[in-house]
């Protein structure tokens, strides 16, 4: 762990205030005094998040076009559609530490930021939109449904709301993967396929193991993060295999195992090495996703023009009114 920046001494007394409103469980707001570590923490996590969410709609938005019907059309755009809300709501609490949203979302197209290493892996199949659904919003619930109880005002506020709608996403990708599982032999074996895709790579969401995760433990002491990565791995392991298992789809890892004792499904050895090969850049789709938002943005500057040149209308406008 990094150690903390000893506070200067007229800081000292602000700083044990703060560390006692939370552990008094109180909420910290945008205009309350915080550490600046504290703020800087915060933001890297609320941009990632955002980031994620963002570039999350591009492995799913690959499939709109094809889905086999309308009604699976109309579910999948409005996930994707949803993600795009879920990014926005967190830019706008990420805002509040004082980072302007431009300047994020420069950080995340010229490589300086991270979004979750799960969306540089490809959609092959149709199946892929269940079991993103099912693992990867499943994840995102058990991560979510924690950080809406963080100390952050506005990013617990945002996740209560996020996690309703990821509610929905998950139930949808569910769905899909049970009538796959209940179709033809070759709807089955296309679901299997995307699950042995899927699975570790939705482990891996949870981030480094806790005796590798360097910002863990001051984010669990500020209350930021309220359990670990691994605690969060076994809590989606334990809801996921009775999932599979209803499916009558195997889990790949022939390590996997019930502990009766302690009522975990145990699992075998993560592969951290392609985790981090991932995260620094070397995975499957890296290049085509940065390629894809920078597009994107530089496709839209028109639309950023065009609401800046309106906003400042309205305002001369009411400059007027009020002379
Ligand atoms: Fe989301
Ligand atoms: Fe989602």
């Amino acid at each position: 762990m990094t150690p903390l920046p000893t506070p200067p001494a007229d800081d000292a007394a602000l700083l044990a205030a703060f560390e006692a409103r939370i552990a008094a469980g109180e909420s910290i707001e945008p205009k309350d005094w915080m550490p600046e570590r504290y703020r800087k923490q915060l933001l890297r996590m609320m941009s990632q998040h955002a980031h994620s969410e963002v570039v999350g709609m591009l492995p799913e938005g690959n499939w709109i076009t094809r889905a086999p019907s309308l009604r699976r059309k109309l579910a999948l755009l409005a996930k994707v559609q949803d993600e795009a809300g879920h990014g926005l709501y967190i830019y706008c609490g990420a805002e509040t530490l004082g980072t302007d949203r431009s300047e994020l979302v420069e950080q995340l197209l010229d490589g300086r930021a991270k979004y979750s290493s799960i969306f540089n892996y490809p959609t092959l199949s149709w199946a892929d939109m269940g079991v993103i659904g099912w693992l990867v919003d499943g994840a995102a619930i058990v991560n979510q449904t924690v950080l809406a109880k963080a100390s952050y005002g506005p990013y617990a506020r945002a996740m209560v709301r996020i996690c309703k709608e990821e509610n929905f996403h998950k139930r949808q990708g569910y769905e899909v993967c049970t009538v796959l599982a209940n179709g033809t032999p070759a709807q089955r074996e296309m679901l299997q396929e995307a699950v042995n895709r899927f699975w570790w790579p939705s482990l891996m969401m949870f981030g480094p193991s806790d005796t590798d995760s360097p910002n863990s433990g001051e984010l669990l002491k500020w209350r930021v993060k309220r359990k670990t990565n691994d605690e969060l791995r076994q809590r989606f392991v334990n809801l996921t295999v009775p999932q599979a298992i209803a499916l009558g789809i195997t889990v790949p890892d022939p390590d996997l195992r019930l502990n009766e004792a302690t009522g975990d499904w145990e699992f075998g050895a993560i592969d951290w090495s392609e985790f981090h090969a991932v995260l620094q850049g070397h995975g499957p789709c890296n290049q085509e996703r940065l390629a894809a938002r920078r597009q994107a943005h530089e496709e839209g500057a028109w639309v950023r023009e065009a609401a800046a040149a309106h906003a400042a209308k309205q305002d001369a406008r009411r400059g007027t009114a009020a002379a």
